[in-house]
């Protein structure tokens, strides 16, 4: 250790405090080599990573996780370098790192927080054993187009929930106390409408109107803010003309104006000298030069900040003082973290990977991410004693691998059990397993096995399909025109169906697919998504009645592609379509040809309601909703008031429901969404119990932004409902009054 940190560590005082005090002892050079992130993939050698280190040009490395050189890599930073700044290690922890928990769409079908922030803390504990100090996760862009593929890396389409469950996540990672051993610090992803790229096509342009960024894309990140996220990334995509990287409205005006925010912000993967490649600027200093006065602290992997930072301050087109406040909030974070008195990661003061308790989290995540999407004649559950012989048929029953989904850097896919196996030993010798892949991978095509499968479907009392996407479908730079299931697993299902004997599809995939081509060929359907590492244990635990399916969708599914964008929140429009007012094509009368269609807005060949829609997840058991009411019909602004349910549990086994309050403001100065989630909780019922949900709504949380931008909550009548999804019928009402 150099005198000087010795000196800034004696001081016994706040982060920011201590951070100012290193701040004045350094040159420009060494201020802006803390503005840099290096890419580490191939260690500190080859050398010019080890110069830099000792340069003290370099604020933090990125993608090494070999513990031996990461503490290296500190060792040179704190000990060979003039002021001996330790380095962030950052890293993508998405949903685990050795231990892979469901992808966060499927954590987002848990809608459950509290396993949320559990599956992040224990990632956090796993990845600080490599000396990882700082992940890019939460990732919490509104995706509301699934052929994006990134909305796995998502919690969906909806704000309230997407919020909750970012926050939560933000909570685990940095535990109480961000200098713990085994908090690392977060970072939401990606500032700001990067899930709005035009088609789902990753990177493209998105055309975000203010009031929607406001009450939409927003809105998770204040969310996260207020949460206390350390970092916030910015999005590769271009925004309203002006790429997020470059965008000063969102990063000085909104995130750090309006928000307070405090941390720091980094760039994407080198997404400043991307700034050229959009046409906002001619080279990579402009492009330091937009970045920087934008409000982007850190570059992540570029050169564009190392190269030309330096004379662009001396030039005064960047001020000192822009420098100052980014060195400034990124020491503030390492003092935080405690890297100054303890830079190295020491492995033996923490879990081993794959822990009974990360297994734990996992398998339960993996339980309650999966969503009964249908189930006729109530096949499922499976009674094993009523059961000869099961075939268990798929590309992805036996898939160690694929079921840990995208962004799986460091999984260890060692960990994973996978279904075949947990059915295996779930019924033992009692019933007699069939197995087929059937396809080398989900994108398999007709092949000889198939009619190997069809036998063993027809020869078997019932079969479980595993169908799907393996991960490379999905993931960033993974979009899909076309989501339905890949490949001729179509074929594969209607020639398991033609044997006649009961057929429930198991789906794994990273996003919604479109299933209108297989719904009726089956009789339940298990959406599974990708489940991770305990993946195979959930599945049979729900497959054999165990446990009963708890997962609600936290994104619509779409019937036809042509129907994106659909999702539960939308406006209601001047001509809003119903059972009366639309007309199919194969209902209108050539003979007689109508002028009129329905005039509403409605798709001519295919129904104007979703497949499945938001929030839906049937159980095993029967939940009926009575009663919803409010404690008053009309409240003042400032109070609260509080709807409630009856919630009963009619079937004769016990079960978790999500319930879940959505509201509608009737009249607005904008128009509102026809439906909004303000509240969910998963409530467990024994066979015959009711009880009474309630929900507490202050008028704050009917607030939004208005055509001026201002937050604002209008008088005026609300509707509210209480139900198992957002196709609630049963609704209430109060007023705002002045
Ligand atoms: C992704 C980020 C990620 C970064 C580092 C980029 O391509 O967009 O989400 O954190 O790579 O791996």
């Amino acid at each position: 250790m150099n005198a000087l940190t010795a000196k800034i560590l004696v001081s016994d005082e706040r982060p920011s405090v201590r951070a100012r005090a290193l701040l004045e002892e350094m040159t420009l050079a060494e201020k802006i080599g803390q503005m840099s992130q290096v890419e580490a993939t191939h260690g500190y050698a080859p050398d010019y990573l080890g110069e830099r280190l000792r340069a003290g040009q370099v604020g933090s490395i990125i993608n090494n996780v070999d513990v031996e050189i990461v503490n290296e890599a500190q060792r040179i930073a704190v000990e060979e370098s003039r002021l001996g700044i330790p380095l962030l290690v950052g890293r993508d922890v998405i949903h685990g790192f050795k231990t892979i928990m469901p992808i966060p769409l499927g954590l987002a079908a848990t809608w459950n927080p509290d396993l949320v922030r559990e599956g992040a803390r224990v990632a956090a504990l796993e990845a600080s054993r490599c000396g990882v100090n700082w992940t890019f996760a939460p990732m919490i862009d509104i995706a509301r187009d699934p052929r994006w593929g990134r909305i796995a890396e998502s919690f969906g389409e909806c704000v309230l929930l997407t919020s909750a469950l970012g926050a939560a996540m933000v909570e685990g990672f940095q535990g109480d106390d961000l200098g713990e051993p085994g908090s690392i610090a977060a970072c939401a992803k990606h500032f700001a409408g990067y899930g709005a790229v035009e088609s789902g096509r990753d990177y493209a342009t998105t055309n975000i109107p203010d009031t929607k960024l406001r009450n939409v894309y927003f809105r998770p990140f204040h969310a996260a803010v207020e949460a206390g996220v350390s970092t916030l990334m910015t999005s590769f995509s271009d925004l309203n003309g002006v790429p997020a990287t470059g965008n000063s409205y969102i990063l000085e005006d909104v995130l750090r104006g309006e928000w307070g925010f405090d941390g720091f912000v980094v760039s994407d993967w080198d997404s400043i000298r991307q700034l050229q490649i959009h046409g906002l600027t001619e080279n990579d200093k402009d492009s330091a030069f937009e970045a920087a006065n934008a409000g982007v602290d850190m570059e992540m992997a570029g050169d564009a900040y190392s190269t030309h930072l330096l004379s662009l301050v001396e030039e005064g087109r960047v001020e000192l003082e822009t420098i100052d406040r980014a060195v400034l909030s990124i020491l503030t974070l390492k003092f935080g973290l405690g890297l100054f008195e303890k830079p190295y990661t020491e492995p033996q003061l923490l879990p081993e990977f794959g822990s009974k308790r990360a297994l734990s989290a996992a398998r339960e995540a993996a339980l309650q991410s999966v969503v009964l999407l249908k189930n006729d004649d109530a096949v499922l559950p499976l009674k094993k004693s009523a059961l000869k012989s099961l075939a268990v048929i798929g590309p992805l029953a036996d898939a160690r691998y694929e079921q840990l989904g995208t962004w799986i850097f460091d999984g260890d896919e060692e960990l994973s059990i996978t279904p075949w196996q947990a059915i295996q030993d779930m019924v033992g010798d009692d019933v007699e397993l069939r197995h087929v892949r059937a396809m080398a991978n989900s994108r398999g095509r007709v092949n000889p096995e198939f009619d190997v499968a069809a036998e063993a479907a027809a020869e078997c009392d019932a079969t479980l399909l595993f169908l799907g996407e393996e991960s490379i479908l999905s993931g960033e730079a993974h979009s899909r025109a076309d989501i339905g299931l890949p490949g001729d697993q179509v074929e594969l299902v209607h020639r398991v169906r033609a044997a006649g004997k009961p057929v429930i599809a198991v789906i794994l995939a990273g996003r919604p697919l479109t299933l209108s081509d297989v719904v009726d060929s089956v009789d339940a359907i298990l959406y599974a998504w990708h489940p991770g590492t305990m993946g195979g244990p959930a599945i049979a635990d729900l497959v054999f009645g165990m446990e009963a399916p708890s997962g609600k969708l936290p994104a619509t599914f779409p019937r036809l592609v042509g129907q994106i964008p659909i999702y539960y929140s939308q406006k209601n429009g001047g001509k809003p379509p119903s059972k009366d007012n639309v007309v199919h094509i194969d209902d209108i009368d050539t003979f007689a040809p109508q002028t009129s269609l329905g005039m509403s807005a409605f798709h001519l060949d295919t129904c104007f309601t979703p497949l499945f829609p938001f929030g839906h997840g049937l159980s095993y058991t029967e939940f009926a909703y009575d009663n919803v009411r409010v404690s008053a019909e009309e409240i003042r602004l400032g109070d609260t008031l509080t709807v409630s349910v009856d919630l009963s549990n009619r079937g004769d086994i016990e079960a978790e429901e999500v319930a879940q309050l959505y509201t509608r403001d009737v009249v607005g100065s904008i128009t509102r969404p026809v439906k909004e989630l303000k509240g969910f909780r998963r409530v467990r019922l024994a066979p015959g119990e009711t009880r009474t949900v309630s929900f507490d709504l202050h008028t704050d949380d009917l607030s939004f932004y208005g055509r001026d931008g201002e937050r604002r909550i209008e008088p005026g009548l609300f509707h509210a409902w209480i139900a198992g999804s957002c196709d609630a019928e049963s609704r209430t009402e109060f007023r705002i009054v002045d």
